[in-house]
């Protein structure tokens, strides 16, 4: 890579290199080629990416501490294609609705292996878990708690729970996706947690093997994720503790988040600390497995300059709320010209009826011109899962590339798709 992307090495996917033409490639496919092939926008995943982060997490996991296991937080991108990626490596799932669960299930998940998470699961949905035979079901409120228990009885089953705690620990991340502060939606309060602990003993259709703790998203540091650890040991013993997800991915070239394998040493530390050696451990990564695999490919419609230079994109919002949620900040470079050092500062805005619909502020491109395209690194995780049709934008399409090939998982949408379920 030349000098402009290698410092983006950390934040592109694996394989990502410059051609003999200065374009930029992605998992062996040209990217200016998959955006003529594919159209723009489009999210393209470097499968060899995932498959590295998965066995990363899976091995180092295993070397560890041998009983546990890693699941896909699987809101961070659920499609079928990386379902099934993730299961052929041996991974687990997490899902957090029926929706995801029904992907999951058409991924190739075990069922056994997919967990239910959720703060305001319907009776349907967990009516949907119990028949697919979900390992088990996380509970997260006493009304959680009674509808269960009745519907697992109702079907004459003991279902296998955990009870999700919120540790009163707050990581250093932004307020929206902080979870393990005292005063969260999710979970219970370790008071709470007690006297959940004590109600489940006493009702025969549900089998409480342990806790879960989640404690927020986009964490650098790991010292929470032990805090959490030791919170949860004052709640008693049990032989299943599911720790979450939640460590952070490089976005732009100043992050630095610890090393997976540096993640997995502090974590299992503490739970041999804390918790003992003879439990089982699951981890829920989310983003840390998929956020790096994915780049979104845009066309560029138009340059203007008013106080600032606005380079304008053919998607935005509809296709990454995360700069508009979160003010979360990406790298761009243009995919014609990887290899020129950036030449322009400017705005690279969306397409989208909003003042704030701007994908990164603050840009340096190579002298972009109208039809270059332009890639965003690190858009793999929540970018296809928040996806949306504002302003009729049709959501993009999957393109996974190996080795050179690149094949489409999931098509782009259609104006036929976006009439599709409006009967009116
Ligand atoms: N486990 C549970 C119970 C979760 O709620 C989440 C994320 C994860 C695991 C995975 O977290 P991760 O490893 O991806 O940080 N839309 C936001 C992120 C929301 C995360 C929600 N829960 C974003 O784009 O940053």
């Amino acid at each position: 890579m030349s000098t402009a992307v290698s410092e983006l090495a950390h934040v592109a996917p694996a394989g990502t290199r410059i051609d003999a033409h200065g374009r930029l490639t992605l998992g062996g496919c040209d990217a200016v080629e998959l955006a003529r092939e594919f159209g723009t926008p489009a999210y393209v995943v470097v499968e060899r990416d995932i498959r590295e982060r998965a066995r990363a997490f899976r091995d180092g996991l295993a070397a560890r501490h041998g009983d546990g296991d890693v699941l896909f937080a699987s809101k961070a991108f659920p499609c079928t294609a990386v379902y099934r990626l993730l299961a052929e490596e041996g991974l687990a799932c997490d899902v957090a609705s029926g929706g995801e669960l029904s992907l999951a299930l058409a991924g190739g998940f075990d069922p056994a292996r997919i967990y239910l998470h959720g703060n305001a699961k319907s009776a349907a949905e967990l009516g949907q878990a119990i028949d697919a035979g979900v390992g088990h079901i996380v509970l997260d409120s006493v009304s959680d708690i009674e509808r269960l228990a009745a519907i697992a009885a109702e079907r004459d089953i003991v279902q296998d729970v955990l009870v999700r705690v919120t540790p009163d620990v707050a990581g250093d991340t932004h307020a929206a996706i902080s979870t393990g502060q005292a005063d969260s939606k999710f979970g219970f309060s370790l008071q709470g947690a007690r006297a959940a602990i004590e109600t489940l003993a006493e009702i025969p259709s549900l089998r409480l093997v342990g806790l879960h703790a989640h404690i927020g998203s986009q964490l650098f540091a790991l010292e929470p994720f032990q805090d959490a650890v030791r919170a949860l040991a004052g709640l008693g013993s049990f032989p299943v503790y599911n720790l979450g997800g939640g460590l952070a991915a490089a976005y732009v070239a100043a992050d630095e988040p610890p090393s997976i394998d540096s993640y997995l040493g502090a974590l299992v530390d503490a739970v041999h600390r804390h918790l003992g050696t003879d439990v089982r451990l699951l981890l829920e990564p989310g983003r840390a497995l998929v956020a790096n695999a994915g780049v979104t490919l845009y066309r560029i419609e138009s340059i203007k300059r008013n106080v600032s230079t606005w380079v304008a994109v053919d998607g935005g919002m509809s296709d990454n709320l995360r700069p508009m949620l979160y003010g979360a900040r990406y790298e761009a470079l243009i995919a014609d010209r990887a290899g020129e050092a950036p030449s322009m500062r400017c705005h690279i805005a969306g397409k989208h009826c909003e003042s704030g619909d701007v994908i990164v502020r603050d840009a340096r491109l190579a002298d972009p011109a109208v039809g270059d395209v332009v890639a965003v690194l690190a858009t793999g995780a929540y970018g296809h899962a928040m996806a949306s049709n504002y302003n009729g934008a049709l959501r993009p399409p999957i393109v996974f590339c190996d080795g050179g090939r690149a094949r489409l998982v999931v098509r782009r949408e259609t104006y036929a798709d976006l009439m599709s379920r409006d009967v009116g």
